[in-house]
């Protein structure tokens, strides 16, 4: 089977819209410390961005949840995998996703952090694909929505490929 890549955002969009995301979440959290909280691996590379991109001071933090075994299709089943280092109670927490798609991920992963007091929760995605949601989940800021397509690069992998690419471009296995 052989694998191409279609550029689906270029690198220039996506940092664009990042610095803007940086700028937002600068304005509404003027005068505050924020906590990102970077959902490993997909979300490294979006996370950098951003934090760089954030005037106000910033903590961060990693979590590792999986949802997806090596195929492209979501098994539904959440494991945590590795837990936060420190507290969050009374932080300003934002929980830094790389994709949203059925959304069972993220409601989990809000769920269980809610449970752990933080002053504010809200969700930050670089790419949201809503046609696939199969749980209602409410973000605060995304970069991009996309078709129901799979993609790669910056950050997104394909059985833990091609998470370094600088854009992100939509996977056909032929
Ligand atoms: P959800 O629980 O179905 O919302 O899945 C979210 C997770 O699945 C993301 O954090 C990704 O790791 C992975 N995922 C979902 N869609 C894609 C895709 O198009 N490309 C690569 N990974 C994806
Ligand atoms: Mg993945």
């Amino acid at each position: 089977m052989s694998e191409s890549i279609r550029v689906l955002i270029e690198e220039d969009k996506l940092n664009q819209r990042i610095a803007e995301l940086g700028a937002q979440i600068s304005k509404d959290f003027a005068g505050e410390e924020v906590c990102l909280i970077c959902i490993l691996k997909g979300s490294v590379f979006f996370t950098c961005e951003l934090a760089k991109r954030i005037t106000v001071p910033v903590t961060l933090d990693f979590m590792s949840v999986s949802s997806y075994g090596s195929s492209t299709v979501s098994s539904g089943v959440i494991k945590l995998k590795k837990d936060l280092d420190e507290s969050i109670e009374g932080k300003n927490v934002i929980v830094i996703e790389d994709i949203i798609d059925t959304g069972r991920t993220l409601k989990y992963l809000l769920e269980d952090l809610t449970k752990r007091n933080p002053k504010s929760l809200k969700l930050c995605t670089m790419l949201d694909k809503p046609d696939r949601r199969v749980t209602d989940v409410a973000t605060d800021y995304t970069g991009f929505e996309i078709p129901d397509e799979f993609v790669v690069g910056y950050g997104l992998d394909y059985d833990q490929r091609y998470r370094n690419l600088p854009y992100i471009g939509i996977l056909s296995l032929n």
